[in-house]
């Protein structure tokens, strides 16, 4: 049993990493092997909306066309039990590499029918993992979640099951003193950060373990 984890923050120690990786520990406990991909240690952009994977009779036909780093993880994630993906929020929505990334794994896979339909082979499990500065009421009040359900829909139609779940209020930098931040309690922060981020550990471990139980 082989779970992947891709991380779409920039930084590979901080809060999204540190998730995915209790995530990927959670799977380990129930026997899988894991492995964790840093997405911006890769060369790769968007869709260019080339159209080769939709084309008929063409050799990439269900296949993203474009050579580039992704290429290896798309060859890992066909043979993946489970994939679970991992990002902070930017202005609302998942980074700009994490969404060029889920440009290029899903929409080769989604068929322009009516209905749509996945030509991904196999049923497998998918997990988000989302981190944010934000409260859970700030979240609600500014729609987050609407992108949340869009990607769980879009994961369940092409992979099979998905579950996601959040950190809010994240800690954001290792010295608050050093930034200019007025608008955050530094004391208020690090204590969040003592308190609850264990617990958002806790549900990213049950998550995984979750996930590989049912493989
Ligand atoms: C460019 C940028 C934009 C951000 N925009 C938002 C935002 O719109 N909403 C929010 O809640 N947090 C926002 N944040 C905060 C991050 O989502 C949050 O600190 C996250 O936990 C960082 O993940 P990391 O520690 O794994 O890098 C932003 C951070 C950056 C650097």
């Amino acid at each position: 049993m082989h779970v992947t984890a891709c991380n779409g923050s920039p930084r590979k120690t901080w809060n999204t990493a540190t998730l995915l990786e209790k995530a990927l520990e959670g799977a380990a406990s129930r026997g899988a092997e894991t492995e964790l991909i840093h997405l911006y240690d890769l060369n790769f952009k968007g869709c260019i909306s080339c159209f080769a994977c939709k084309t008929k009779g063409g050799k990439s036909y269900g296949r993203c066309a474009v050579k580039d780093d992704l290429e290896p993880v798309f060859r890992n994630i066909e043979e993946a039990d489970a994939i679970i993906l991992g990002s902070p929020i930017y202005f609302g929505a998942v980074s700009g590499e994490m969404r060029s990334f889920m440009e290029r794994l899903l929409f080769p896979y989604l068929t322009y029918t009516d209905p749509p339909q996945s030509l991904f082979p196999r049923k497998i499990k998918t997990g988000f993992i989302y981190t944010m500065n934000t409260t859970e009421e700030q979240m609600t009040e500014r729609g987050y979640v609407q992108h949340f359900i869009l990607h769980e829909t879009v994961l369940r139609m092409i992979f099979g099951a998905s579950e996601y779940m959040c950190s809010f209020d994240t800690y954001q930098f290792d010295d608050y003193s050093k930034v200019l931040s007025t608008r955050f309690d530094p004391e208020k922060k690090l204590q969040r950060h003592k308190d609850i981020f264990p617990q958002a550990c806790e549900k990213a471990l049950g998550m995984g373990a979750r996930i590989a139980e049912s493989v």
